[in-house]
């Protein structure tokens, strides 16, 4: 009897995003905040997988990203970890957990490395976040940047409106880029930015550049999960594209149920023992 041998999973790594920009391959990468979803997005051979703090909003109801606790972070991107087998794993450092001083942002990164197994963390700015970048890389912890229509920040900008339109901004996020790479992060994310000042970011940029709704000439996209799936109804910006509408199939699978409880046809002979 022949036994055909389990092909391991080869892993997607920094370096792997690298190489993939060099040769134009687009990036995939997709919110997840718990074990079954992310099982399945792994499954589903994305190449990076952020547990965002967008949580906050998406599993927690809250209004903005701010709430969200690092106590809370850990938590869920434990259940992605013991999902995933393939995927990077980027985490964000959420408000509160960093921004302080570079040792608060080295001590936040460190918790979340050790306590979920998470292979790399995210944090929201520019320039001001350079002392905390470089020593965050200095013990080994891989970071993404994240520039343009920064949710951590909601209150300092008003609005969810798109972010660096004037030349001003523009510029200022440029610089904040460029500092970013030197820095040493491995990758940026761009947030609702003109789609012509995100390709002039990646084409500046020799590490990957990842946009959600900053336009397609980046090095990849990102979208939040329950966005893209319709489980979220309320939240249709521009720049979302839905693929399924998983609140109809659910709320139409939860009303099937009901009605059948409440007619006696749930459980049947061949449901019971
Ligand atoms: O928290 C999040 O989901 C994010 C993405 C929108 C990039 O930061």
């Amino acid at each position: 009897m022949s036994v055909t041998p389990i092909k391991p999973v080869k892993r997607v790594t920094v370096h792997t995003l690298e190489e993939m920009k060099q040769r134009g391959e687009k990036i995939s990468m997709l919110t997840a905040y718990d074990f079954s979803l992310a099982k399945i997005v792994d499954d589903a051979n994305i190449d990076v997988i952020l547990v965002g703090d967008s949580a906050s909003n998406v599993m927690a109801g809250h209004e903005t990203t701010l709430p969200i606790t690092l106590d809370q972070m850990i938590y869920h991107a434990s259940s992605v970890i013991r999902a995933v087998k393939r995927a990077l794993v980027v985490v964000d450092l959420p408000f509160g957990s960093y921004q302080g001083n570079s040792k608060e942002a080295l001590n936040s990164s460190i918790r979340i490395m050790k306590e979920s197994g998470a292979h790399a963390i995210k944090l929201e700015g520019g320039e001001e976040v350079t002392e905390s970048v470089k020593r965050i890389i200095s013990a080994g912890v891989p970071v993404m940047g994240h520039l343009g229509l920064t949710p951590q920040s909601i209150y300092k900008f008003g609005t969810y409106a798109v972010r660096a339109v004037e030349k001003e901004e523009a510029d200022k996020l440029l610089r904040d880029a460029k500092i970013l790479e030197d820095a040493g992060c491995f990758a940026l994310v761009l947030e609702k930015i003109p789609a012509e000042l995100a390709t002039q970011v990646a084409q500046m940029l020799t590490i990957p550049v990842i946009g959600i709704g900053a336009g397609s000439g980046v090095d990849g996209q990102v979208l939040v999960l329950h966005d893209m799936l319709g489980i979220n109804k309320d939240f249709s910006p521009r720049f979302m594209r839905r693929y399924l509408n998983l609140y109809e199939e659910i709320k139409t699978g939860v009303e099937q149920y009901i009605s059948d409880v409440k007619a006696k046809d749930f459980p049947n002979e061949g449901e019971q023992y």
